[in-house]
């Protein structure tokens, strides 16, 4: 690939259109047997990331990732690298770009991820920012959609309007579904985030609303999602819990959705806090499908990243 045409992944919507593509070869990879066993589109690469946050999911769905691709996955703590100490976020994305095919980096801000692509010659992943979580959209949208047919009314969001929401939501309207969001006050989503949202949902026809009142957000509900009310970074913001009274996901709450509703999560859970024992291990709940998706969405994506020429011609054949 060369560097001119190379492609970053720092928000769900960079994808646009290629979404709905990259969410399909998933699901096909995920059932395709033999196929997928035999495809090695990474073969003689070497996927690089970057954790300057813990992580469970991420790192084992992107190391078990690339391996199955054939290509020698590194992870990197950002306590092990220079990055941050003794050597910019420039310099470490050009040297960085000289050894690898390909960098994802969880950061704080996501204005290092921004940089980190402007600086890199190889495709750049968000793994993760205070602002975005575009791998975790791309997992819950193809949850979503393998469930089809039982999911009967909108996606309602409970909870903190943080990184996880940002991009459910875009991914969710740029696949024409509908979006009802309940944050406590002073917790609402980015507002320029919610304005590109209004704007791909007005050319795909969403509906996107928001309210302060959880009832509101899940009556009728086909999904309902929810994640930790602090998010890694804030555990200075003592007092935030305060603000998330009454947001619980818990039965009283789950009965105003629809029966066959999906709750998801994309996990750590603080159960007993955001969500229930009887909610997130109830028949409802697909938080461990979300947390495989995590493997087949981040290979499609991979694959189209890295060896675009592979992803057209095997997606044919899957
Ligand atoms: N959902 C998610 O990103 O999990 P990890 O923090 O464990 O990677
Ligand atoms: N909102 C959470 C998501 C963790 C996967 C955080 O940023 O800590």
């Amino acid at each position: 690939m060369s560097e001119a045409n190379k492609r970053n992944l720092m928000a769900i919507d960079d994808l646009g259109d290629e979404l709905g593509d990259i969410i399909d070869w998933a699901i096909a990879f995920k059932h395709g047997g033999e196929f997928s066993r035999d495809f090695k589109p990474l073969d003689g690469m070497s996927i690089g990331s970057i954790y300057e946050k813990p992580s469970t999911r991420t790192r084992v769905s992107f190391e078990v990732g690339v391996s199955r691709l054939g290509g020698q996955p590194l992870t990197l703590l950002s306590n092990d690298i220079q990055l941050g100490k003794s050597e910019s976020i420039a310099d470490t994305a050009a040297v960085l770009s000289r050894f690898l095919d390909g960098i994802t980096y969880r950061c704080f801000e996501h204005g290092h991820a921004e940089e980190l692509a402007q600086h890199a010659t190889v495709p750049v992943i968000n793994a993760l920012s205070d602002l975005h979580h575009p791998c975790q959209a791309a997992a819950d949208l193809m949850t979503i959609i393998e469930h089809g047919d039982s999911v009967n009314g909108h996606i309602a969001w409970v909870g903190d309007g943080n990184n996880v929401f940002h991009d459910l939501l875009l991914a969710a309207v740029c696949l024409g579904m509908d979006v009802k969001y309940a944050t406590p006050v002073g917790f609402e989503p980015d507002e320029s985030i919610m304005q590109r949202a209004s704007e791909i949902a007005s050319r795909t026809g969403s509906n996107i609303s928001g309210t302060n009142n959880p009832v509101e957000a899940v009556s009728g509900a086909g999904v309902i999602y929810t994640d930790i009310f602090v998010s890694m970074g804030e555990e200075h913001m003592e007092g935030k819990f305060e603000a998330f009274d009454g947001f619980q996901v818990n039965e009283d709450l789950v009965a105003h959705a629809d029966p066959n509703y999906l709750f998801m999560h994309c996990l750590p859970a603080h159960r007993g806090e955001e969500v229930t024992d009887g909610v997130i291990d109830s028949v409802n709940s697909v938080v461990l499908d979300q947390a495989e998706n995590r493997m087949w969405a981040q290979m499609s994506l991979l694959t189209l990243l890295c060896n675009e020429d592979a992803w057209h011609t095997f997606r044919e054949l899957a």
